[in-house]
């Protein structure tokens, strides 16, 4: 029997709906992204996220049920993110999921935010066990070890910013646009890697920091201007993509061939990033092993990648009641929610 699921994801400053069936078969997903609302202000503002997805959500599902033809009496399970985000982002998505699943009888699924990113690839192509996942984000940099659906161990993980935090700082120094990752992913192709700056915690752990090598870059930025030297915008944004994609994709590289895996899945934000993309497809096509990266529409938040979690979640017994709460900094290893829990 076939399982649709209505999925929401509410954590940041998307406000998206979508159906999925059986995990796999995307039958309609809506975006509706705040980012020029956020822009003005060279990052997303938390109130400002939350009252917009008030106003947005009864408008994305009508938008959903609309395009879709899909009666809600029709869907099977209700998968949305419980955490980790904004609190009160996450709470309006929850709110509206909690609403119809009390209205419609239909289970509630909780879904962590980076299920959802890993299984954004689930859409691209059937994820293949055992695999590695490279979780790039604006929040997280980790790499996840899979040997079946739905369990995550983690291998490694960020001493401290984010790689697409630390993108986005670099950006923001340079003057560039909020979300700056794709700015300095564009401007990276047309500079030169000329200046000196730090690789990234290159050692023999999983482990990566990003915060040096933003540091650097704002020192380098403020040494240039008191000397009145021009700054090279485009080949500062090649020598800090350079620099940081050459640590990351050596340990993810390190990682393949140390747990003989058959899948490496790129996930999140930065999956979005050209450089990194043509760098590890090309790396496990040399190395036999197949690579998977969601469409780039499906990199950043969107609830189409939610509804493929909620969906093997549902099949490992992981549900939920109306007591489900939003969670600000749920960790995926060791939340009671990747779990099978009673209820
Ligand atoms: O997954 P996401 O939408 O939000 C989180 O869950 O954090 O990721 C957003 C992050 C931002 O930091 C953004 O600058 C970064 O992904 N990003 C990129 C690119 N596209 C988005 N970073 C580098 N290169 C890109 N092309
Ligand atoms: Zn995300």
């Amino acid at each position: 029997m076939d399982t649709y699921c209505l999925a929401i994801e509410t954590s940041c400053d998307e406000t998206s709906m979508s159906i999925i069936k059986n995990g796999i078969e995307e039958i309609e997903t809506v975006v509706l992204t705040q980012i020029d609302i956020h822009k003005k202000f060279g990052g997303v503002v938390p109130e400002i996220a939350s009252r917009s997805h008030i106003e947005y959500i009864t408008i994305v599902l009508d938008e959903l049920l609309t395009k879709s033809k899909i009666n809600i009496e029709n869907i099977d399970i209700i998968g949305v993110t419980y955490g980790p985000g904004l609190i009160g982002s996450l709470l309006i998505g929850l709110q509206c999921a909690k609403t119809i699943s009390l209205i419609t009888k239909k289970t509630l699924i909780p879904v962590h935010h980076i299920a959802g990113h890993i299984y954004a690839n689930n859409l691209e192509k059937r994820l293949q066990f055992p695999l590695i996942a490279l979780v790039v984000s604006g929040g997280h940099t980790e790499l996840v070890y899979m040997d079946e659906d739905y369990s995550f161990k983690r291998i490694g993980n960020t001493l401290d910013d984010a790689v697409g935090e630390a993108y986005d700082k670099v950006a923001k120094i340079l003057g560039l646009e909020y979300p700056g990752g794709p700015k300095v992913d564009k401007l990276a192709k047309s500079g030169k890697d000329t200046y000196n700056l730090p690789y990234p915690l290159d050692d023999d752990s999983y482990n990566f920091s990003f915060s040096g090598i933003k540091s650097a870059v704002v020192n380098l930025v403020h040494n240039e201007k008191q000397r009145g030297n021009n700054i090279r915008v485009e080949d500062i944004c090649t020598t800090f993509q350079n620099r940081v994609l050459t640590v990351i994709t050596k340990k993810t590289m390190r990682a393949i061939k140390e747990y003989k895996v058959k899948n490496l899945v790129l996930a999140g934000g930065v999956a979005a990033n050209e450089a990194l993309r043509k760098s590890l497809e090309k790396l496990c096509q040399q190395n036999s092993i197949d690579f998977s990266v969601p469409r780039i529409k499906y990199c950043t938040d969107n609830a189409a990648m939610i509804g493929s979690a909620a969906y093997y979640a549902y099949k490992k017994g992981i549900i939920a009641d109306l007591e489900l709460n939003a969670v600000a900094t749920d960790s995926l290893y060791d939340s009671k929610f990747s779990k099978k829990i009673n209820t």
